[in-house]
């Protein structure tokens, strides 16, 4: 597949809109009531039946103090004698969750994503994995994908070293910004050295990947300011990098409202930052690999994508492609056969479910043919910029130009404009068109097609 994006101002702002980040499809705002326990536990039986290889997330929701920008599930709190209780219900949910799924099926894929995971003290941490390899049957380390999300502030070189004893062999590291002015204005205070540390030590102990996140649009972020933050990060040399355009949802997310309207960053200045980030990080030898991220050629993930079997989920993308999810903690999401399934989201009512011996799954949705069809598009467009119409056609027994006749209208326009091109057998995402592919991917999703009104979602660039 031929590579690269391309920058193209007038396009980005002409497209520039909100849209969905297709972590899962229908998206979560789909997402109902009627979805119970017992669907839930009808989907693991099914789910069994096909014997496909899981992958669990573990969300841990707690901060010690709160960055302004945060948009993540997460509560913030130095009383870290919340973490003992919050630990009991998640290994009872474990147990309950473990009893739903054949032993035999492996863990191929397990993430630590908060809030912040080593808000655990070490023991606690040593005692979740304990917990969880006494239910579950985790893969080896050369086949597991056992990431967790890093905050170098409450981490050092000691953590890094029992992170990877415990089977950890990829980390994410939050850094956003290194300039101290908008580490103020973002309540973030982080050194270099912090972070400098803990990736140090994630290569000498053998992490397989390392990846950092920066988001664009934070307060007094320039092109030169930032630019500086990502010479630091370039010659560190990690081997995935995240940039994240900040979504700024001050009605949703309160701590934001503590972020100043007149010190972010005027729309010019942010597409001139990501425009500047884009080039420099492509002549550091970095691969778009879409929505937000970046690796170097070499990374299992640029080699997937490649070879045509890259997959997205909430966890991002992902080398493993047949996997279910299944989600623990307060807020997580679970993807089970044809269904998604999401955890209660206030912690009291989570603790209330579990400490009744129930399953704290509240709502969710099961997803019919047509879902199916729709998410397997719309996961092979973001995956890898373009679509085999046969092989979509044999896999559903479809006629893709007939059962997608509306979807292909609406992308003539972009056709046009050079973002996407709509050959006879395929779809192929141009080099101008790879920023905007959520736009592409709007094109094909039948619940957005049925709505009018503003849909919450954040700004596409
Ligand atoms: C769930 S957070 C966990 C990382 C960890 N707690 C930390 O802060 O280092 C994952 C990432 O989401 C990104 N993020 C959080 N809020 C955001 C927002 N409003 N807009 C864009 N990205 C955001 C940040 O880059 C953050 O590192
Ligand atoms: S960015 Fe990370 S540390 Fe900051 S509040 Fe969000 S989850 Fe917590």
């Amino acid at each position: 597949m031929e590579q690269g994006v391309s920058f193209d101002l007038e396009l980005i702002r002409r497209y520039d809109q909100s849209g969905p980040r297709y972590t899962s499809y229908p998206t979560a705002v789909e997402f109902d009531e009627s979805f119970d326990q017992t669907a839930y536990q009808a989907a693991c039986a099914r789910s069994n039946e096909s014997g496909r290889p899981l992958s669990i997330y573990f969300h841990i929701p707690f901060c010690d103090t709160v960055c302004f920008y945060c948009a993540c599930n997460k509560i913030a709190t130095k009383d870290r004698s919340l973490a003992p209780p919050y630990l009991e219900r998640v290994y009872r949910e474990l147990e309950m969750q473990s009893a739903l799924f054949d032993k035999s099926r492996q863990v191929e894929q397990l993430h630590w994503g908060g809030g912040t995971p080593t808000f655990l003290s070490d023991a606690q941490m040593i005692e979740l994995m304990e917990v969880t390899r006494r239910h579950f049957t985790l893969a080896g380390d050369d086949v597991g994908e056992f990431s967790i999300e890093i905050d170098p502030r409450e981490a050092d070189a000691d953590t890094v070293k029992l992170l990877r004893r415990i089977g950890f062999n990829r980390m994410s590291l939050g850094v956003q910004d290194f300039d101290p002015r908008v580490q103020e204005a973002v309540n973030r205070f982080q050194t270099e050295a912090q972070t400098m540390t803990v990736l140090e030590a994630a290569i000498a102990e053998g992490f397989r990947s390392t990846s950092i996140d920066l988001i664009y649009g934070l307060p007094f972020q320039s092109v030169e300011s930032f630019g500086k933050t990502l010479e630091r990060v370039i010659e560190v040399n990690p081997q995935r990098l995240s940039i994240f355009n900040y979504a700024h949802l001050p009605d949703r997310f309160k701590p934001q409202r503590r972020i100043n309207d007149a010190d972010l960053p005027a729309p010019e200045v942010k597409l001139d930052i990501l425009q500047s980030t884009i080039a420099r990080l492509t002549e550091a030898g970095y691969i778009y690999i879409g929505m937000d991220h970046f690796a170097r050629p070499d990374d299992e993930l640029a080699l997937a994508q490649q070879a045509g079997t890259l997959y997205r989920n909430f966890q991002g993308y992902s080398t493993h492609a047949d996997c279910d999810l299944i989600g623990i903690g307060v807020t997580s999401i679970g993807m089970i056969d044809n269904t998604y399934g999401q955890n209660r989201r206030e912690l009291a009512e989570y603790y209330a479910d579990l400490d009744a011996g129930r399953l704290p799954v509240f709502r969710g949705i099961e997803l019919n043919r047509d879902d199916l069809i729709r998410r397997d598009v719309i996961t092979r467009l973001i995956c890898h910029f373009q679509l085999d119409k046969g092989s979509v056609e044999s896999k559903w027994g479809i006629q893709f130009d007939d059962y997608f006749a509306e979807s292909l209208g609406k992308l003539a326009g972009m056709a046009e404009d050079g973002l996407v091109a709509l050959d006879a057998d395929k779809i192929r995402i141009l080099a101008r068109g790879r920023l905007l592919v959520r736009n592409i991917c709007m094109a094909f999703d039948a619940y957005l097609a049925a709505k009018t009104g503003p849909i919450g979602f954040s700004k596409v660039i």
